[in-house]
């Protein structure tokens, strides 16, 4: 059987902070039926090996085509940068990824000086020294880890005085450098940008890849005819590979409980390209 405009669009991320995604996605694309893996059980992927990371986007990816997704979209700038090339070499369908918007912040500063809040991985990452070399052109690009924030969004906090002091230690850093805009260069941070912003103040613009990406994606699948034509009904199913309970309670808390019939199961065991001893040894 074909490709179908009713087929869902699959989406990953290493745990349930890309769902910041899903929501920019569902903006534009309310029809479209989402399906959503948060490899919750090897969140954060911030600091793991490449390999393993590469090996858990193709078991995930490989997942969301036996559930007949008709485009992948990689929610995760850390997945990208170890996986995107793999996943393009070994599967057909369409994929979008998604990077730090470097380009977009270099047109944006005004006193030249760009912040990027990511994960380790993603600025440790040949992709990423490649998007500074293409676009930073004469801009300084300052960086900063925020692996505390991956673990916080995780966990579904999101607000509160605690919150706010680690967001103001790494939004103070790179204001410090002279920062005028801010990449939010992992989808879990999405989800802080109100306190993000508050901590940055009003002069201080903050960008975000989460809508560029769903336009992309929209482009990509009426390109292709397979966008889904209604006034809307689209659905949102999320699996994960840990906990059930806790995932629903996180999910609700990050994308509102508007989503009452949200649907949330336990992601099956995958088939991993490496032994599990392997994964043992690099991943766990
Ligand atoms: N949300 C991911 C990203 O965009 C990864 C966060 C993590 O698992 O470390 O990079």
């Amino acid at each position: 059987m074909g490709t179908a405009c009713d087929d869902p669009i699959g989406i990953f991320d290493s745990g349930l902070g890309g769902l910041s995604v899903v929501q920019a996605i569902r903006r534009r694309l309310p029809a479209e039926q989402l399906l959503y893996v948060a490899d919750c059980a090897y969140a954060p992927y911030g600091g793991r090996p490449t390999a393993f990371i590469r090996a858990r986007a193709l078991a995930l990816a490989g997942f969301l085509q036996t559930q007949r997704a008709k485009a992948l979209v990689v929610a995760c700038n850390t997945a990208t940068a170890a996986a995107a090339e793999a996943l393009r070499r070994q599967l057909e369908l369409p994929i979008i990824a998604m990077e730090p918007a470097v380009k977009l912040a270099a047109a944006a500063t005004r006193c030249n000086v760009v912040g990027v809040l990511a994960t380790e991985g993603t600025l440790a990452s040949a992709r990423f020294a490649g998007l500074l070399a293409r676009f930073a052109g004469a801009v300084r690009v300052v960086t900063r880890p925020a692996p505390d924030l991956v673990l916080l969004v995780e966990r579904g906090e999101i607000d509160g005085i605690e919150v706010m002091r680690r967001v103001q230690a790494h939004v103070s850093h790179l204001l410090r450098q002279g920062s005028d805009t801010i990449v939010l260069g992992c989808t879990h941070y999405p989800h802080l940008r109100p306190l993000i912003e508050r901590a940055a103040g009003p002069e201080v613009a903050i960008i975000d890849t989460g809508p560029a990406v769903a336009r992309e994606l929209r482009r990509r699948l009426e390109e292709k005819g397979l966008a889904r034509s209604s006034a809307g009904g689209g659905t949102i199913r999320i699996w994960t590979s840990a906990a059930v309970d806790s995932a629903r309670a996180v999910s609700q808390r990050l994308i509102g409980s508007g989503h009452d019939a949200l649907v949330i199961d336990a992601l099956p065991n995958l088939p991993m390209l490496q032994s599990d001893a392997w994964m043992q040894a690099t991943g766990r």
